[in-house]
């Protein structure tokens, strides 16, 4: 197992989100995480990349206990984590956007990381040298996405990467989620609003309410208990 969650309970200003979140994944996996508003999404991804410590419960990355560790020790482990919105640095050049993503990563590998990231969103390949701030909604996702491939996670956390892209650009970025998890076999938490993308790249998902799972299974059995919990709602 890559990742495991035990009984994580988590909140802010003293309000409890999480109430005792079980959650794992496997070494190249896909996972989704579904759930209404206010379920608790983000905050499970914050608890993983360590922006946001839990009061009880256990982290184990890679077989050891992360719960302490700090957020950018967790990056430099093989912690990915796109922030819902996405995040680029509007006032630095593309390429230098993605240096800064590849800061920790051996010089050695660097210029090969660019490549393969630059493969992977060739829209950006030439304009490497424009502000990230001129670019649109749509390159600014890749971008952020690509910022956090250049520290070459073993798992990536993304909330949210289809959030106000037109539908086509939503199709281009799920296929390109199944591409990085093929490709390097990085493992992906995926949360998301659109179900159905979601679950049609999943190979597995939780159900998140009121910051409890209140299911888990393959994609065909969450859609069956979404449908379920709508008809007795
Ligand atoms: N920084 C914060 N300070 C205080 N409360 C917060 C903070 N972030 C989130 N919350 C609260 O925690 C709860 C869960 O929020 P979270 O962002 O995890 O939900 P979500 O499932 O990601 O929702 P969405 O689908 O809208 O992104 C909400 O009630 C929210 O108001
Ligand atoms: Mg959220």
């Amino acid at each position: 197992m890559l990742l495991e969650l035990k009984n994580i309970h988590a909140g802010y200003n003293g309000r409890e989100i999480l109430r005792g979140l079980p959650l794992n994944i496997n070494a190249g996996e896909i996972v989704c995480i579904i759930g209404p508003n206010g379920a608790g999404k983000s905050t499970v991804l914050k608890v993983i990349s360590g922006f946001l410590y839990p009061k009880k419960g256990d982290i184990i990355f890679k077989n050891k206990d992360i719960t302490a560790m700090e957020s950018y020790k967790r990056m430099a482990h093989g912690i990915g984590y796109f922030l819902q919105g996405g995040e680029v640095f509007n006032d630095m050049s593309i390429y230098e956007n993605l240096e800064m993503g590849g800061a920790n990563i051996k010089k050695s590998v660097f210029k090969e990381t660019v490549e393969d990231t630059l493969n992977l969103f060739p829209q950006l390949k030439n304009k490497l040298n424009k502000r990230a701030g001129l670019l649109s909604g749509g390159e600014k996702q890749m971008l952020a996405l690509g910022i956090v491939l250049m520290a070459k996670p073993r798992l990536l956390l993304l909330d949210e990467p289809s959030a106000g892209l037109a539908p086509g650009l939503v199709k281009v970025i799920m296929e390109k989620i199944v591409e990085i998890n093929r490709s390097y076999g990085t493992a992906i938490l995926l949360v998301e609003q659109k179900i159905g993308q979601a679950l049609k790249v999943a190979s597995r998902g939780y159900l998140l309410k009121n910051g409890e799972v209140v299911f888990e299974g393959l994609p065909e059995d969450i859609r069956r208990a979404i449908t379920k919990r709508a008809v007795h709602a």
